[in-house]
């Protein structure tokens, strides 16, 4: 482990690669790290949900920490756009799911892969730095596959919050989920990090 952000040297050099190719739709330099990716699994009920999706997994940093917190028999997928990540993800986690698409079209994946209702979505996309129709779509399809009561957490850093597409984005989600709470930093990260829990 280097400096608790990573578990190889793989998805450092990875993740850098990818952001330096495409920075927007990457927006970080290193995996999450394993405080960051327990801090969110804790934040869901995991344990009692029967589908989980996982968005924009990366190399798996959080993946690593959800998997381990589901029953046996819970279907999880996870939707991630970039190929290499996807691929070293897929090398990762060989028995799980995974699709090369993009958040946009959410409804459509889930559809395909006979999801109907999602309990809880684990996302670490970069919200803030999605252009408006990215975040509309991104949102509508995260709200129109949660089932009642579903729940999305995700994560921000500071630097997104003063970000243009920030307070559009917090705006969005106060108008798609019922409930939007702010929990604590966690400063174990590189860059520090804050969660939002969103329920339907
Ligand atoms: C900040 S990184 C997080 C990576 C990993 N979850 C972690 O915490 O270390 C954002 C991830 O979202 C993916 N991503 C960005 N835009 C996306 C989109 N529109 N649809 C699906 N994945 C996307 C990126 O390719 C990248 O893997």
């Amino acid at each position: 482990m280097q400096n608790g952000q990573t578990k190889t040297g793989g998805d450092f050099k990875l993740i850098l690669r990818e952001f330096a190719r495409d920075p927007f739709a990457v927006a970080t330099v290193c995996p999450s790290s394993p405080f960051l990716a327990r801090h969110l699994a804790n934040s869901l009920d995991l344990a009692s949900a029967k589908v989980v999706v996982e968005l924009g997994p990366g190399t798996g940093a959080l993946t690593e920490a959800v998997l381990p917190r589901l029953r046996p028999g819970t279907r999880f997928l996870a939707v991630e756009r970039n190929p290499a990540l996807c691929a070293a993800w897929k090398r990762r986690y060989p028995k799980f799911d995974i699709i090369e698409g993009n958040v946009a079209n959410l409804q459509q994946i889930c559809a395909e892969q006979g999801i109907e209702n999602v309990d809880c979505v684990v996302s670490g996309l970069p919200w803030p730095s999605f252009d408006f129709d990215l975040q509309q779509q991104g949102l509508t399809g995260v709200q129109k596959v949660l089932g009642p009561g579903g729940q999305m957490a995700t994560f921000g850093y500071h630097i997104g919050l003063l970000m243009p597409g920030s307070q559009r984005y917090f705006k969005l989600l106060a108008e798609y989920f019922s409930r939007v709470e702010r929990l604590p930093w966690e400063w174990r990260n590189l860059p520090p990090a804050f969660i939002t829990r969103c329920t339907k």
